[in-house]
């Protein structure tokens, strides 16, 4: 079977010697293992970090190992009666073709409840209980909020921005990095405005989008971002921290945000977060974005890259901005 290893590990932005693609024998399941055929594997921008050798939340991939992520499959053996043959699980092991786990660690998923299988992996999977997470406990969203979202056209954001509409914001206003992204979320997601950041300084946008100022800003991107939804918040705003992709690939310290310090007169609250810390937040997030999903009310599109041997290029196609939502590879 084929797998993603890590080659080598990059120094600013990595490129296609950063992988190899290998030749690995099919894995056998030991005592209350499952066997599983991936079907989709996640691509996600976390997984730049784990190529540094730094100590962080999650251990770094090592060279000459396969590449790890979030992945959707069918089960093909089995020797855990709560996981049998047949079953759709979201497990860890994805960047390969198949997979052993611990029954314990794959969680079993109906395939005709969701629009396509790898909607567990996005609107109803780690992406989607991320924007949920961050906008509703983190940020602590209200009616009536303006809120702000960067990487808007991306997994995380484009859900962010729809439940934020859905759950009655004033206004919604999301940044990307085209006029075709930016055309998505005004016309198909619903934001109230958009704007390219790559187009004129991010400040000066976001203050024309937001004549009112902002109240909550979700921040996938960092940098300049942050720094001019720093200075459009208003009094008592709230910001959850949950990427700064605009940083992942920098070999220097960030530049901005030099107004940090303006937090404390407006009394912002600013506040990271790990999704994974808040799984307890699944049944709430699957009964509310799931009812939203089959009323039509909500719209997840993915960008869908055939073939496991072309993870690799999605995944720097995902740091170019390639994707418009979540980004997942389909591996037969
Ligand atoms: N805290 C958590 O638990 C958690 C969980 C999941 C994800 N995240 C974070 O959430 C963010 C979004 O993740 P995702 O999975 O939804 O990825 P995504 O937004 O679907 O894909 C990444 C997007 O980032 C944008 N981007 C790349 N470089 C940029 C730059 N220099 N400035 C601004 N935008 C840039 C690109 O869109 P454009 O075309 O718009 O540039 C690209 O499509 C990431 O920062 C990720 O690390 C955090």
């Amino acid at each position: 079977m084929k797998e993603i290893r890590l080659a080598a590990r990059p120094v600013g932005w990595p490129t296609a010697e950063t992988f190899e693609i290998a030749e690995a024998p099919v894995p056998e399941p030991g005592p209350g293992q499952v066997l599983i055929r991936n079907v989709y594997i996640s691509v996600d921008p976390y997984m730049r970090g784990r190529m540094n050798d730094v100590k962080s939340y999650m251990p770094p991939f090592k060279i000459g190992e396969p590449l790890d992520g979030g992945a959707v499959g069918e089960v093909v053996a089995s020797n855990a009666e709560s996981v049998p043959v047949g079953a759709y699980v979201v497990h860890a092991l994805g960047w390969r073709e198949f997979a052993v786990v611990d029954a314990a660690r794959a969680r079993v998923v109906d395939p005709a409840a969701a629009p396509t299988l790898s909607a567990y992996l996005g609107l109803l999977g780690m992406t989607g209980l991320t924007a949920y997470v961050g906008l509703l406990d983190i940020a602590q969203f209200r009616e009536g909020d303006t809120v702000f979202v960067s990487g808007a056209a991306g997994a995380v954001g484009s859900v962010v921005g729809q439940i934020a509409r859905l759950r009655g914001a004033k206004r919604v206003i999301g940044s990307a990095g085209s006029a075709e992204k930016v055309r998505h979320l005004t016309a198909d997601l619903g934001f109230d405005a958009a704007f390219d950041y790559k187009q004129a300084p991010v400040r000066e946008q976001l203050k024309a989008a937001a004549p009112d100022g902002v109240d909550v800003y979700f921040d996938n991107v960092g940098g300049d971002h942050l720094e001019a939804a720093i200075s459009t918040m208003n009094k008592y705003g709230r910001i959850a921290m949950c990427g700064a992709i605009a940083q992942y690939n920098d070999v220097t310290a960030p530049s901005a945000p030099r107004n940090l310090a303006s937090t404390i007169g407006k009394e912002i609250n600013l506040r990271g977060f790990l999704v994974g810390n808040h799984s307890h937040r699944m049944p709430e997030f699957i009964a509310e974005v799931g009812g939203w999903l089959r009323e039509g009310r909500l719209t997840a599109r993915e960008t869908v890259v055939d073939g496991l041997e072309n993870a690799p290029e999605a995944f720097l196609g995902l740091l170019r901005g390639e994707n418009t939502g979540k980004m997942v590879v389909k591996v037969g």
